[in-house]
C-alpha cells in the first residue's frame, strides 16, 4: 500500500519511524507492504532526522495527492486548513485517510463523513482521541453491540500533569505549568488546555461515537482548571478526594448532555490514579458495565501506534474490498445543556472571621433551595501544606476560609445562591467553585 504523509513533525516522523521499525510485521499481518511515498511539508528544505528516501519531500499539495500511485492518505499536519480540503479530496478520490486531527473530526465530522461515502471509502481517526490509547475502535466496534450510557475521561495530558504536581508536590498552577513547559508538555500558548477546548473536542468525538449521534465541541460546557488553587486541591484530599479535569458525556432521556471540568473525585475511582500526561477513558454500557482504557495521550510513537494501527486496518479493506465501518452517526439527538443537570458543589470561600456568618451564608443557601453537605472553617490557608497563621482583609478584620459542598442542586439555583453570597458583606472572595463527580459514576 503506498501512502502520501502530510505532515512530517513529532506525530508523521513516528508514523515513518514505526513503519520503517516494524516493517516486515506489519507486512505479515495486513498481507502487504506499507510504503511511504510522498510527504507533504511547508518545508522540505529543512534538515530532518529520518530514513525516508531522498525526493519524497514536497510542499506542493497536487504532488502529494496528484501522484495516481498513491493507495491511502495519512493526515498529521493539524489544524482545520488545508488539512480539511486535502482529507475531503482524498476521500472523495475514493482513498482511505487515517488522520489524528481532532480539530477537524470534532468540527467538521460531517463533511468528511460524506466525503468518505461520495468516494464510498472510510476515514479512520484513532489518533484523534486519547494518542496510543484504542478507544475509537473499541466504542465503534469492540463495545458497539451497548447502549452506552457514560463516558467520562481525562482527555487532556498538560492539565493532567499539571494537577498531579499540584497534588503530588503541593505546586502552585503556576510552578506546574513551568514544569510541563520545560519538560514539553505545553505549548508556549496552553490555552486550549488550561480552559478545556482540547478536552472538549475529544469528547465531541468520543460522544458521536458512543451515542450515535453528531456531537459539536460547541455543546460541551466548559470549565477549565484556571481556578483550581494549591488550597483546593488541598481541600479536597480532607474530602477524601482528587481533582481531574474529566470529560463527561451521558445519555439521558432528552438528549446528549456534556461538560468539560475540574471535578472531586473520590480517592477510590479508578480515574483519580491517572497520574501526570496519562490519558483514560471509562465507558458505562449496559452490557458491559465498567471499562477503562488507560495509556499515552500524545507523543510521537504512541500517537504514531493508533495512526499506524488505523493505517493497517485500511490495507486490510483495500485488499479484501469493501470500506471501514463508515459513519455510525445514525441517530438524531437533542443535546442537554448544563442547565438542565443537577450537580454536588464544592465552594471555597474567604470570609470575615465573626460571630454569625455561617448563619448568614447558610441564610442564602437556603433562600436558593441549596442544601449544604458539609462545611469546613480553616484560618486563610494558601499553601498546600502547611496552614498559616490567620490573614488579616484589607481592613484589618481577621479572615477565615469556608469550604463548604452541597447535596444535589441545579445550576440556576446554585447560580442564585453564589450571586447571593457576592452580596454579604461578610464574605470577601469566592476561591472556586468546583463540581464534586456524580454519585454512580
Ligand atoms: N503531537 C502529539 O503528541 C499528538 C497527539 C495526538 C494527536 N496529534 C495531532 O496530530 C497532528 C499533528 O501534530 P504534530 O504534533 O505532529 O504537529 P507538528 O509537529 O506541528 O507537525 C506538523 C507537520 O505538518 C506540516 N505542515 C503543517 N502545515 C502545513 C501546510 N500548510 N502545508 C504543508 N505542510 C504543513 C509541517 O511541516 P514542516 O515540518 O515543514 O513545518 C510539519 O511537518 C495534529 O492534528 C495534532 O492535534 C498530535
Amino acid at each position: 500500500m503506498r501512502v502520501s504523509l502530510l505532515g512530517l513533525g513529532t506525530v508523521g516522523a513516528g508514523v515513518a519511524q514505526l513503519l520503517a521499525a516494524n516493517r516486515a510485521d506489519i507486512a505479515r499481518k495486513v498481507g502487504c507492504g506499507i510504503e511511504v511515498v510522498r510527504v507533504l511539508v511547508r518545508d522540505p528544505g529543512r534538515a530532518r532526522a529520518t530514513t525516508l528516501p531522498p525526493g519524497v519531500l514536497t510542499a506542493d499539495p497536487e504532488v502529494a495527492l496528484g501522484d495516481p500511485a498513491v493507495d491511502a492518505v495519512v493526515e498529521v499536519m493539524g489544524g482545520i486548513q488545508p488539512a480539511l480540503a486535502l482529507i475531503v479530496r482524498a476521500l472523495r478520490a475514493g482513498r482511505p485517510v487515517v488522520t489524528a486531527n481532532k480539530d477537524v473530526m470534532s468540527e467538521h465530522g460531517r463533511a468528511v463523513w460524506q466525503a468518505a461515502a461520495e468516494g464510498g471509502t472510510d476515514v479512520f481517526f484513532e489518533a484523534s482521541v486519547g494518542g496510543g490509547i484504542p478507544i475509537v475502535r473499541a466504542l465503534k466496534e469492540s463495545l458497539a453491540a451497548n447502549r452506552v450510557r457514560r463516558v467520562a475521561g481525562i482527555l487532556n495530558g498538560t492539565t493532567n500533569f499539571i494537577l498531579t504536581r499540584m497534588t503530588q508536590q503541593g505546586l502552585s498552577q503556576q510552578q506546574a505549568l513551568a514544569d510541563a513547559r520545560a519538560l514539553g508538555y505545553a505549548e508556549a500558548d496552553p490555552s486550549a488546555d488550561l480552559d478545556g477546548l482540547d478536552a472538549a473536542r475529544k469528547l465531541a468525538i468520543l460522544s458521536s461515537i458512543a451515542y450515535n449521534a453528531r456531537c459539536l465541541p460547541r455543546e460541551v460546557f466548559r470549565q477549565g482548571i484556571r481556578e483550581v488553587a494549591a488550597a483546593d486541591i488541598a481541600y479536597a484530599a480532607r474530602l477524601g478526594a482528587v481533582i481531574k479535569l474529566l470529560a463527561i458525556s451521558e445519555l439521558r432521556p432528552g438528549g446528549v448532555s456534556m461538560r468539560v471540568h475540574p471535578t472531586l473525585l473520590p480517592r477510590a475511582h479508578p480515574l483519580a490514579a491517572v497520574h501526570d500526561a496519562f490519558n483514560a477513558i471509562y465507558v458505562q454500557g449496559d452490557a458491559v458495565g465498567e471499562a477503562m482504557f488507560y495509556g499515552r495521550g500524545a507523543g510521537a510513537l504512541p500517537t504514531a501506534s493508533a495512526v499506524v494501527g488505523d493505517l493497517m486496518q485500511a490495507a486490510r479493506f483495500l485488499d479484501r474490498g469493501g470500506a471501514g465501518t463508515g459513519c455510525t452517526c445514525f441517530h438524531e439527538r437533542a443535546f442537554v445543556p448544563l442547565d438542565a443537570l443537577v450537580s454536588r458543589f464544592y465552594v471555597r470561600l474567604r470570609v470575615m472571621d465573626r460571630v454569625g456568618v455561617l448563619a448568614q451564608i447558610a441564610g442564602v443557601f437556603g433562600r436558593s433551595g441549596v442544601s449544604i453537605l458539609s462545611v469546613q472553617q480553616t484560618p486563610v490557608f494558601e499553601g498546600a501544606t502547611a496552614a498559616r497563621a490567620p490573614e488579616a482583609d484589607p481592613h484589618g478584620e481577621e479572615c477565615a476560609e469556608l469550604i463548604l459542598t452541597t447535596h444535589e442542586v441545579g445550576e440556576d439555583r446554585m447560580a442564585e445562591a453564589m450571586e447571593g453570597l457576592g452580596r454579604l458583606a461578610v464574605v470577601s472572595g469566592v476561591g472556586a467553585v468546583l463540581r464534586l463527580a456524580p454519585e454512580d459514576l
